[in-house]
Order: structure tokens, then sequence, then C-alpha cells
């Protein structure tokens, strides 16, 4: 094979791999290959200057800086789109109406058919490819005349420089250039790293990268091109329809949105509208709309177009997710759960489909990177249904403190010391992001969730207490802390919401039945970050009573098998808070008591210190009744079986976990062994 040969077969090479690796995102060879096919290609044509092509790969950045760019007349005009603004299902319903009007159609008369599009957020370009290369492109400029790019373009690795397959002897592609979000992020977390200036948005640094003189610079951001349309053609047969272009497009090698969809009439669009506007967030790249053009080319070409703008297109936008307000103040909110969240209160504005007057801020760190004030102007985002956030501050916006200095008018945010709701202390865990409200058993805030962690079922099982009454209880404000429950009379009760006098009697019941507990449910019940089931048992356990455990330190906590730092930590943290000491004491002076010591129950049981699987379903038992059996003779509870399992409980559709056992040789009970066992 001789050089030129070589050359060729190289070029063809690499083209296939730029276009697995660019367009189909699926590349076929490692760099390391890829690099060392480009580099004998960089050789051969190094050696024999008139082997290197127009259309060769190692061209792409191969220009000189321009003096500017030469203009390049459109010989098919490049138009403009017609934008439908109304952002509902509506604004679809206009533009069908519209064809079909436009199109003589009457009520009978078939659907017409769509292709539905992505609206690409970036810049048009118009590729002209001669017999399969690529010879030069242009910006749209004003349709008629645009600049010529051509060094640029080439630089864009998605961008074939020579087609695939048949390429007839002229054929204008028009599609759009634009930067990925995931592109744009790495390009400026890069250039923040090198100390560089960063692109503002993916748009901007498009249009702006395109219209760099040096195509050096070009070549090192990170372009990508969407193809959508066509301009001059000769010697081809173009498909009848639109969707039959873009899939002719496709097999040319050039990039086509996935994306895309052949419809039927005004529910077509209508559901393309509606399931785009759901994938929108998880788009990798940024789009303002989708675009619906008319499927047949013949129709296309009868309907024409007014002023620029063809009648058979338009785009239909969605409410613009992103706006810029003013902030007002800044807040700390404080969830259900005791997590303090910094908001910042906003002059409203309409952003996402709705007007927005707060926006959260996450955590005191994001607070403090984005270094949010008050006075600032700011973008705020609203996605989806996801809580507005504020982007970021337009610093250029703001207001300093008179016209001489550049002071800013308020300070930078800081976390409140104490709660704002109920004034306990306020808390942020090393590791942690989030601050919390320390005063759980007491914090308003944090009543609702506390009240019905300390009924459920596994802590002081108060049956009846659930969500509506607990609301209700709250909101009249019958109910402050967990204490007040034990203070109910049956007037009280009787009167709240769709309430029978019996059902009230019997809540009021189990509220005094649950007075008598255990002490490891008890501490459950608290409530105490971090503490669930399982440890409240190892605590009550170890402590044996609730005085100790409320006059440990971090370090004697510690001592507590399977309880580190961290819970450690909570723990002495939630005692440490007096709001939290006299609910406590209230507890108790309202007759709130557990055996004292251990459960006498575990001395000579058979089962004490030996550990138990449960699986499958137990003809009578459930599985927390089995558990309670158990735990209350001094036998523990797992969730894997191990070689330390002395018995595995299986029921009826017992799974991998009696295989193991049985593997492993274990006493394997059913519900009646295990009846006897604990009985013997
Ligand atoms: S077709 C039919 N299709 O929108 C008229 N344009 O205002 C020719 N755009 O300059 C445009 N996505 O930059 C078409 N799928 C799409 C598009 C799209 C984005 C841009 C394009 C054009 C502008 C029209």
């Amino acid at each position: 094979m001789d050089a030129a040969e070589r050359a060729a077969a190289l070029r063809r090479e690499i083209e296939q791999h730029n276009h697995a690796y660019y367009v189909l995102d699926a590349p076929v060879v490692p760099d390391a290959e890829y690099d060392r096919l480009f580099r004998e290609l960089q050789a051969i044509e190094a050696e024999h200057a008139q082997l290197r092509t127009e259309d060769s790969p190692t061209q792409r950045v191969g220009g000189k800086p321009l003096p500017g760019f030469p203009p390049l007349r459109h010989v098919v005009p490049m138009l403009s789109i017609r934008t439908e603004t109304d952002t509902e299902a509506s604004g679809a319903l206009a533009f069908d109406t519209r064809i079909r009007g436009l199109s003589g159609l009457g009520e009978s008369d078939p659907p017409v058919e769509y292709v539905a599009e992505l609206k690409f957020d970036g810049l048009a370009i118009n590729l002209r490819y001669e017999d399969g290369i690529l010879v030069r492109a242009a910006t749209r400029g004003d349709g008629e005349t645009g600049e010529d790019v051509t060094q640029n373009i080439r630089t864009v690795r998605r961008i074939p420089l020579r087609l695939k397959g048949d390429a007839p002897p002229v054929l204008e592609v028009r599609g759009e250039v634009f930067i990925s979000r995931p592109d744009f992020e790495r390009y400026n977390a890069r250039q923040r790293a090198l100390g560089r200036p960063t692109l503002v948005n993916p748009r901007n640094g498009a249009a702006g990268s395109i219209r760099q003189l040096d195509p050096a610079i070009a070549a090192e951001r990170p372009l990508s091109f969407y193809a959508y349309g066509l301009g001059e053609s000769r010697g081809w047969d173009v498909p009848t329809t639109h969707g039959g272009l873009l899939d002719a497009l496709a097999a040319f090698g050039l990039p086509v949105c996935e994306y895309r969809a052949v419809v039927q009439g005004a529910a077509g669009l209508i559901d393309f509208h509606a399931r785009i506007r759901e994938a929108r967030d998880a788009l990798p790249f940024d789009i303002d709309g989708v675009v619906y053009k008319v499927n047949s080319l013949a129709l296309q070409q009868r309907l024409g177009f007014v002023s620029r703008e063809p009648r058979w297109a338009v785009a239909h936008k969605y409410p613009a997710e992103e706006a810029l307000t003013t902030v007002e103040a800044i807040e700390v909110q404080v969830g259900r759960t005791g997590a303090i969240t910094p908001v910042a209160r906003l002059a409203p504005v309409f952003v996402g489909g709705v007007t927005v007057t707060n926006a959260t801020l996450h955590n005191e760190a994001e607070a403090r990177r984005k270094d949010v004030r008050v006075g600032d102007t700011v973008i705020v985002r609203r996605a989806g249904d996801v809580i507005p956030e504020v982007v970021s501050v337009v610093l250029a916006r703001r207001p300093a403190r008179d016209l001489i200095g550049d002071e800013p008018l308020h300070s930078a945010f800081e976390l409140p010391k104490t709660c704002p709701v109920c004034g306990s202390a306020v808390e942020r865990p090393e590791d942690e992001a989030i601050a919390r409200c320390s005063g759980g058993l007491f914090c308003p805030a944090q009543r609702k969730q506390a009240l019905l962690h300390f009924a459920g079922r596994r802590a002081m099982d108060i049956e009846g207490l659930g969500d509506r009454i607990v609301e209700q209880l709250v909101d009249h404000a019958l109910v402050r802390t967990p204490a007040d429950l034990y203070t109910l009379g049956l007037p009280a009760v009787v009167n709240l919401e769709r309430m029978a006098e019996r059902s009230a009697a019997n809540i009021l019941a189990a509220i005094a039945q649950s007075k008598a507990t255990t002490l490891a449910r008890f501490i459950f019940a608290l409530g105490i970050r971090n503490v669930g089931e399982a440890t409240a048992k190892d605590l009550a356990r170890h402590f044996g009573n609730l005085d100790a455990l409320m006059g440990a330190d971090a370090d004697c906590l510690q001592q507590v098998p399977d309880v580190g730092p961290i819970v450690a930590a909570s723990v002495a943290r939630f005692f440490a808070e007096p709001h939290n000491i006299e609910v406590i004491g209230q507890l108790r002076a309202a007759g709130v008591s557990w055996p004292q010591g251990e459960p006498a129950a575990v001395v000579g049981s058979p089962i004490a210190g030996k550990t138990f699987v449960l699986t499958g379903t137990l003809p009578e038992l459930t599985r927390d009744e089995a558990k309670d059996m158990i735990e209350a003779l001094g036998g523990k509870v797992a969730g894997s079986v191990s070689k330390k399992t002395d018995y595995v409980v299986a029921g009826a559709e017992a799974g991998s976990k009696l295989d193991k056992a049985q593997a492993l040789g274990l006493s394997i009970l059913d519900e009646k062994q295990f009846r006897e066992l604990i009985s013997s």
C-alpha cells in the first residue's frame, strides 16, 4: 500500500471512529488506538504535503486567526420561525387549527401529520457539503447573508468533515451549534481551576465560540451540533417528508436529535409538548421549547411563508425557568424534623409558570458560597415541580453602601445560634451540611412530627392517634408537646372534626394505656436523631434506667455496643437541651413509667442471648409479634442469616434466607416449634 492509499484508509477509519464517538456516543476503540491512527496520518501528511486534503481529520484545527469573517450569501435564505407564546396545550391547538384552515381541511378530514422536534438553544448554522465534503459553514446572519465560519465549524468534532454513503454533489444541512450542560460545567470547572475566564451560559458560550477569529480558541470549546433542516441541494432525490429528510441526514452521518416524533394532529403535538416538558430537566442540554413542522414537504411548499417565517412551522415555548428578581430578606425555616434551611424572600416574580416569592438557599454552606445578601439581584430557577432556588447573584447589580466605596450594604449570611421558632440551640454536627434545632420535643415546627413518632406502633403505641387527629390537636392548640397528650379530657377530643364520642373515648383509653411502657420504647419515642428502635433497645439494656442515660456524656455513650460517635453526639445533644428535659419531666409526672432494671423474664430464659432470623409469613404471629416475644425473653433478632445465627424461624414463602440457613446447617423452626421453644 502506498502513502496515498494508507492516508485515505486512515482518514476513513478515523472518520468512522469520530462518528461512533461524537454522533453515536458509542466509541469502538480505546482513545490510545485512536490517537495512534491520528498520529500516523499526521506523519504521512507531514511528509507528503500533496496528500493533505480538506476533509482530513487532521485539518480540524489547521487554520490561522482571521482578520474578520467574510460574508457568505445563502443560496436558499435561512428563515426564522414563528413563536407561539401561549405555553399551554392551546398553543399547539392554535397552530393545528391555522394549518387546517390554510389547507382548506374540514372537520371530517383526517389529522395533519407533523414532525415534532426540540428547539435547541444555540446558534443556527448552514453546512455546505460538495461531493460529500464539508466545504463551507456560515451563520444565519440576516437570513440572506451570513458569516463564513468554516474554520471554527471544522473544529466541532460532531460535524463530519465527510459524509457517509452516497452523498449528492451539493447538500446544505441546517442545524444548531450548542454546548451541552455537562460539557459546559466541565469546561467552566477546568477554566476556574486554571484561573481563566468562564462562559456565562451554554447559549452565549456556543455563539461566542463560533465568532472567535482564532480557530484554536473555538477548538477548545466543547461544541455540539444537531441537524434539523435542509438548505440548497443538487443532484439529490429529496425525501418527500421532513421526517424522511431527518432520517436521511442521520444516514449521512450527521447528528440528529433522538427526541423527535412523527405525530398526528393537535393531539399528537400536545402529547409531545407535555412529554418533553416532563423530560426537560433531564435533557443534557437547554431547550426553550419544541418545534412543530408540517411533515409533508409538498404541503410545506403550498403553505409557503410570510415575511421570513414559514407558515408550516412554529416554535412552542415552555414557561421560562429562570428569572431575575431582588432579595427582600433572608430567613431560616425550620422543617418538621428540625432541619434549618435558609430561605430568600423575594420580590414576586413569574417563573416556571407560577409566581415565586421564596427560594431555598439549601443550607449554610450553599448560602455562603452563593453569597446572597439582602438587596441583591438574583437569578431564580424553578424547574418542573422542584422547589425554587437561587442560582446566583448578579454581582454587578449589588447595591453599594455609597457612591464612592463599594462596601456592600448587607453582610454575608450567618446561621442563627438559636431556633427562630422555639429558641432551642441550633446544632450542626460535624460532617453534616444541615443544621438542626435541638428542641425536638418542644419546638412547634416539629410538633406534629414529634407527636406522630411518639404515638407510633413501635414507640408508645397509641392506637388511633394518627395524622388527622394530631393535625387537629396541634392546630387547635390542645397539644403542644407529647406530655400534653396525658392531660387531654373527653370534651376537648369530642369537639374535634368528625369525632364520635366513642372513638374519642377509645383514643383517650389508648393514651392512658400507653403510660405503662418499656424503657426502650420510651427512649425510641423521644425521637432523638439517629436513635432508631434497635439503638433505643441497646441504650435501655446498657443503662437500665433513664436517669443514667440522661446523665451519660458522649464518651460514656460510646461504651454501648453499636453506638458510635455520631449517635453518641446526638443523644448527648438531645439531653443537653433544657426544653427536652422539661418535657420528659412532664411525661413522668403524668404517669408514664416502665419496669425498673432488667426485665425479670430474661432470667432463666431458654433463648437469652440467642440470635434469631425471621423469614417468610408465619401462620398466626406477625413478624413484630414474634420479634417482641423473642426480645422480651432476652433474645435478639437479626436481619440476615450468618454462622452466628442460632435459630431461623421460617414461614410460608421463605426465600433465600431459608436456603442459606439450610446450607449452613442451622436450626430451622416453624411457628409451632418456635412457640414450644420459648415456652420450654
Ligand atoms: S427550523 C423552519 N428547527 O430557531 C425555519 N429551528 O427562529 C427554520 N432552532 O434560527 C428553522 N431548534 O436557530 C428549526 N428544531 C429546530 C430548531 C430551530 C432551534 C432555532 C434556529 C433558528 C431559530 C428560528
